[in-house]
């Protein structure tokens, strides 16, 4: 799909990747519904980028709040025609030691933000019979990066990855579906504890946070790279040649566990889950004709 002078709705576009995203978009001549957590953060975005750019307050981990925001960007652009499903938040610590509520969140904003977001705006473009596109922020860590110390983190965005693949398979065709897996980028993420119900995180955490991610691609170059695939129909959009070395080494992983414990066989074929899905559902049609 072509982003030029398109209708486009960012989520998390206030800060990051997603500000990065909203500005090369309005650039482009798009108009931009910044949508954000943080009301405040995305008026000061939208009023850098330009008139193009329209804040909207939308917390992605409640649902009614994602419908109202959709409502008021049908409204404000007359129409969606691509959304930017990128907020996100990281959690750092042991996986063993966090605890249910932390979860909670992480999956709640990674998750079902994402799953509510593709959802509400899915159903409203299928439903104005026009070509839209929805491209999901996962990340390098969906594609088998082992970083210890964020788990949630890693978790949640495993699942945001599976959206993605289930999206493109169930949506119609002139629904596209992308998921953008970057590496490190120099955003604000450490500061996720802005808009956490447990606080601003432990301190020296934060401040490991806030150097890791200093080091990391502009946002700007994730966000041009995450355009281009877009417009190119790409279904996994990736940034980092580096994230590459994590994917070898989980398919490495997979192929010797394969090769030794469940090699091909004559009869492989026979536990094709799509396939008997697919016979299944013929048959009960056959009988049922017959009937
Ligand atoms: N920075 C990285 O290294 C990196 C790498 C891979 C993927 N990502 C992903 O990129 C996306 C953008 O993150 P970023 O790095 O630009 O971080 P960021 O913290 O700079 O920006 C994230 C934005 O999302 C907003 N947000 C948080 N919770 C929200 C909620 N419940 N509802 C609406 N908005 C909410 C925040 O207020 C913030 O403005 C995230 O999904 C993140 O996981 C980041």
């Amino acid at each position: 799909m072509k982003l030029e002078n398109a209708r486009v709705v960012v989520t998390g576009g206030a800060a990051g990747i997603g500000k990065s995203l909203a500005k090369l978009l309005a650039a482009r001549g798009c108009k931009v519904v910044v949508a954000d957590y943080d009301l405040d953060r995305a008026t000061a975005a939208a009023s850098e980028i330009g008139p193009l750019a329209h804040p909207v307050r939308c917390d992605v981990s409640d649902h009614a709040s994602v419908e109202a925001l959709a409502e008021q960007a049908y409204a404000l652009l007359g129409g969606v025609d691509a959304v930017f499903a990128n907020a996100g938040v990281s959690h750092s610590g042991a996986l063993i030691d966090a605890t249910p509520e932390q979860l909670d969140w992480v999956m709640g904003v990674n998750v079902r933000g994402v799953w509510s977001t593709a959802s509400v705006f899915a159903k409203r473009m299928i439903a104005s019979g026009h070509p839209g596109h929805i491209c999901i922020t996962a990340s390098e860590h969906a594609l088998g990066l082992q970083h210890t110390g964020g788990g949630l983190y890693t978790a949640s965005k495993h699942a945001a990855l599976g959206l993605g693949e289930i999206l493109r398979a169930e949506l119609p065709e002139t629904i596209g579906v992308s998921v953008l897996c970057p590496g490190l980028a120099n955003t604000e993420l450490h500061l996720s504890g802005r808009v956490s119900p447990f606080g601003p995180g432990d301190p020296g955490s934060v401040a490991v946070g806030a150097a890791v991610l200093a080091r990391g691609m502009s946002a700007d170059r994730v966000a041009e790279g995450a355009i281009a695939g877009v417009e190119r129909g790409d279904f996994l959009i990736v940034t980092h040649s580096i994230s590459f070395k994590a994917a070898e080494r989980r398919f490495a992983e997979i192929s010797a566990a394969f090769a030794a414990q469940a090699p091909w066989s004559a009869d492989a074929e026979r536990y094709d889950v799509n396939r008997v899905v697919a016979e299944v559902i013929a048959s009960l049609k056959d009988a049922g004709d017959k009937a």
